[in-house]
């Protein structure tokens, strides 16, 4: 088989990659080791930054999630006994858009379907040939027999534990990396919400966060030491480790019910440097992971769409190549940020097991910094709403 990109991996990145490239007029093979079910199946977040939302219209993907999500222009920062609000809108004109991750990935398969996109499921052992050649092929095992793609261009869309970012030479590729001494146990459960805007709360016990999916289906998640299992926890454990962890007020409105998904994700910062190798080229966790505290990981995976589908465009329809050849340069400057970000969110409003009396100090002074200075509640809106591309 040939095409122009092979995209590796059918998650969020590898498909909208895919759609907006099909709509350019450039051919593109997806493929995705799992069944679309199963990578529906996982539940991810969903606080979307303008510029994603921007990209799903143009790609002709944003009819159900602009009739359906929700347009969010504050979030609420609470820290043992005080709360304050941080209003986007007022400080940036602009605003979030809460939509699951889930729901996202959803549309953009049926739009790969309407187009009749190439999307191979099931597709083992992809393996990458000669992507610092100028004839790149890709391999994969599927129904007991090996297929090849030749093409000009490979995306690795294929997250974090994906072949891509394995394929680029160890003396070629620069990995940071920070491990964070807990996790967070989420939950999803078909309560209205307990506020109309997230909650973001650091306490004594700990992290805990009240996020939602619609005013039926919400969202929380606690810190948790790395060696809990979701089995550790009973529904009643989490409901009330959540409620000691949040305001009074909200703890009396918590609404608790039977948890329908239950999970725990480690917090993890990591950068992988260059995202480009010859003609291959990183996307989203396949190059970099955050920690969740600053609803980032989605966004940035969208940027580094948006910079690789820009460039590719202008490769092909224009033969000009600065884009593809700055891609690495651009996406990375934009994910440090988002990295800087969620790290500095996470040490605002985590219990870390080795910190001092001093550290907690700084902690609180920090939180009534960002509570009493317009400035800083700008530089936290901005950065949360999301950096321009
Ligand atoms: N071959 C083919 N497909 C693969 C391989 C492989 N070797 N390895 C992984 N995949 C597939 C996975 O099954 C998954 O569906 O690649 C896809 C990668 O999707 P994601 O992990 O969702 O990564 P990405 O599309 O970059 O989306 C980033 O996902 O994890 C969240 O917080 C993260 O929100 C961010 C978003
Ligand atoms: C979520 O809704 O799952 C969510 C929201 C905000 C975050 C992380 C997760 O920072």
């Amino acid at each position: 088989m040939r095409t122009q990109v092979v995209i590796i991996g059918g998650g969020p990145s590898g498909l909208l990659l895919s759609q907006l490239l099909h709509r350019k007029g450039i051919d593109t093979v997806v493929l995705e080791r799992k069944t679309r079910d199963y990578v529906l199946g996982r539940i991810r977040a969903g606080i979307l930054e303008v510029g994603f939302v921007d990209l799903m219209r143009e790609a002709g993907v944003g009819a159900r999630l602009d009739r359906e999500s929700h347009i969010h222009d504050g979030t609420v920062i609470a820290y043992e006994d005080q709360e304050f609000r941080i209003d986007f809108k007022e400080m940036t004109g602009s605003h979030v858009v809460v939509y699951g991750q889930t729901e996202v990935t959803r549309d953009l398969y049926d739009a790969r379907a309407a187009m009749d996109g190439k999307v191979v499921f099931n597709a083992e052992g992809v393996t990458i040939h000669e992507a610092d050649g100028d004839a790149p092929y890709v391999t994969y095992e599927k129904d007991g027999s090996t297929h090849r793609i030749d093409c000009e261009f490979i995306a690795g869309c294929d997250g974090f534990h994906g072949v891509s970012r394995q394929t680029i030479p160890l003396d070629v590729r620069r990995e940071y990396e920070k491990l964070y001494p807990f996790g967070w146990l989420g939950v999803l459960s078909e309560t209205p919400p307990v506020h109309d805007e997230l909650i973001y709360s650091g306490s004594e016990r700990g992290f805990a966060l009240c996020s939602m999916r619609n005013e039926n289906l919400s969202r929380y998640y606690v810190q948790c030491s790395l060696s809990d299992t979701p089995e550790d926890w009973s529904d009643d454990a989490f409901w009330t480790e959540l409620k000691r962890r949040i305001p009074g007020k909200y703890a009396e409105a918590l609404v608790t019910g039977a948890s329908i998904e239950k999970s725990i994700a480690p917090l993890r910062s990591f950068v992988t440097e260059p995202m480009r190798w010859g003609r291959l080229f990183l996307c989203g966790d396949a190059a970099h992971i955050v920690p969740p505290t600053g609803a980032k990981g989605l966004n940035t995976a969208a940027s580094d769409v948006h910079y690789l589908y820009n460039g590719l465009v202008q490769h092909y329809h224009d033969g000009d190549s600065h884009g593809i050849d700055t891609y690495s340069e651009k996406a990375l400057a934009r994910i440090w940020k988002a990295e800087r970000f969620s790290w500095t969110t996470t040490n605002l409003l985590h219990r870390f097991p080795d910190q001092s009396e001093f550290d907690l100090k700084m902690q609180l002074a920090d939180v009534n910094f960002l509570r009493d200075n317009v400035n800083a509640q700008k530089v936290f809106a901005e950065n949360y709403i999301g950096l321009p591309y």
